[in-house]
């Protein structure tokens, strides 16, 4: 048991909470409650001592939980041969190549090489110039409710126009259609779209789930129109959905995977995947796209560790088995409470809760009683619930007892 002893006075505490006002450049208002002390598996403690149970892995991040050890000794060792020591691509890095071989090997036959970036944002940045160099094509096909990123070309194909205005003019040609439409996708694609990209469950969207025929679908008319087919597994990948990637509970291919998030097993790091053929356009010319601090190599050496115990604890296996659990557990508190909790939905480690109000003013209750979850951006009324995959049977019962008796006093 970790010590809970607090790490810090009141006064001090509080001094951060101004301190971090004051200096930190805010996106969010208000005043932030929680100062953190440390954090192990799926618990946060904060400067005074008081737990916390995490259910959101710090958005989609810690994957195989806070601080496990096989990742700090793996940060530790990396660091103390070397953190930095060139552009990507002038060297021979070998965490790089540890951890592509990994991934590239999670994903399937169709992908064979990678470009490491610091960030889901970046690693979208690169997989929209990587299709438009290739393809020579200037159009993008997005969905309804979609989340890419906040960088121009990412916020480019991400939705919700109060986000997407004070910042126009952004890429000029990007349809949006409706999520989980075949039909609206066929009018939009055409033979100048050089890619449709999607989220095989949409994240921000509220963990949405497309029928069976949509993502084939999506293949198809790619395959029609000659676009490529982007896949964003930023939040979906690396086991959250109790695969490697959440489109392979399909049977689909893309032409590129975008991913980050979890890679970096806690660090900053990202990566597009792809054939060696379509990498072949950022060659010619060379420097045609570039990054300084992509695929550092202590973010690859942590990110290989992570990767190494998704597969040596059975985490694909754990996630799929305890997010059935979570998902059953949550589906009685809803036969209690129709019309407040309207819809448990999910794969995996990734679920919503869907209520019939703001999921926001529900989250802040949750936080009270000593439970982090989320909202999402896309969606009024979803809670979204993404646990570090290693969560334990008590644990999910620990968070479903805080959900019913929250839920019950609102309802
Ligand atoms: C599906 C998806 N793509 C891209 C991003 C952007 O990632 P980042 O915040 O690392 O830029 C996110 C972030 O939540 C995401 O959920």
């Amino acid at each position: 048991m970790p010590d809970e002893t607090p790490t810090m006075t009141p006064e001090e505490a509080d001094s951060y909470r101004d301190r971090f006002l004051a200096r930190l450049a805010q996106t969010v208002p208000g005043r932030k409650e929680i100062v953190v002390a440390r954090a192990s598996g799926c618990t946060l403690w904060t400067s005074d001592g008081r737990r916390y149970l995490d259910m959101t892995s710090g958005i989609g991040v810690a994957n195989v939980g806070h601080c496990h050890p096989r990742v700090v000794a793996a940060i530790q060792r990396q660091a103390e041969r070397y953190a930095h020591v060139n552009v990507y691509g002038r060297f021979a890095v070998p965490e790089q190549v540890e951890l592509v071989e990994r991934l590239v090997s999670a994903a399937g036959p169709a992908f064979e090489t990678a470009y490491l970036t610091s960030s889901g944002a970046e690693s979208t940045e690169c997989a929209l110039k990587l299709a438009r160099k290739y393809t020579g094509r200037p159009k993008f096909v997005a969905m309804a409710r979609a989340y890419h990123g906040r960088t121009l070309g990412a916020l480019s194909v991400s939705w919700r126009d109060e986000w997407r205005a004070p910042f126009a003019p952004l890429l000029e040609e990007v349809a949006f259609v409706p999520f989980d439409d075949l039909a609206a996708a066929a009018e939009a694609i055409d033979e100048r779209t050089a890619a449709v990209i999607v989220e095989p469950i949409q994240g921000e969207g509220g963990i949405r789930i497309p029928s069976d025929g949509y993502l084939p679908g999506l293949r198809r008319l790619c395959d029609e129109s000659g676009a490529m087919l982007i896949f964003d597994e930023v939040q979906g990948g690396m086991g959250r959905s109790g695969r490697w990637f959440a489109h392979q509970h399909w049977d689909v291919t893309p032409d590129i995977i975008t991913m980050a998030k979890a890679v970096g097993g806690g660090l900053p790091l990202g990566a597009v995947l792809s054939r060696a053929e379509v990498f072949a356009t950022f060659v010619d010319p060379p420097l045609s796209h570039l990054t300084t601090m992509g695929g550092n190599p202590v973010a690859c050496a942590a990110g290989i560790a992570a990767f190494d115990v998704i597969v040596e604890e059975g985490l694909l296996e754990h996630a799929t088995a305890m997010g059935e659990y979570l998902r059953a557990e949550l589906g009685k508190v809803q036969a209690d409470l129709p019309g407040l909790l309207v819809d448990v939905r999910g794969r995996g480690l990734w679920c919503a809760i869907e209520l019939s109000v703001d999921a926001n003013p529900v989250a802040k209750l949750l936080e009270a009683r000593g439970v982090l979850v989320g909202s999402v951006l896309n969606n009024a009324g979803t809670i979204r619930v993404m646990p570090p995959l290693v969560i334990t049977r008590e644990e999910i019962d620990e968070f479903v007892a805080v959900v019913r008796a929250i839920l019950t006093d609102l309802g």
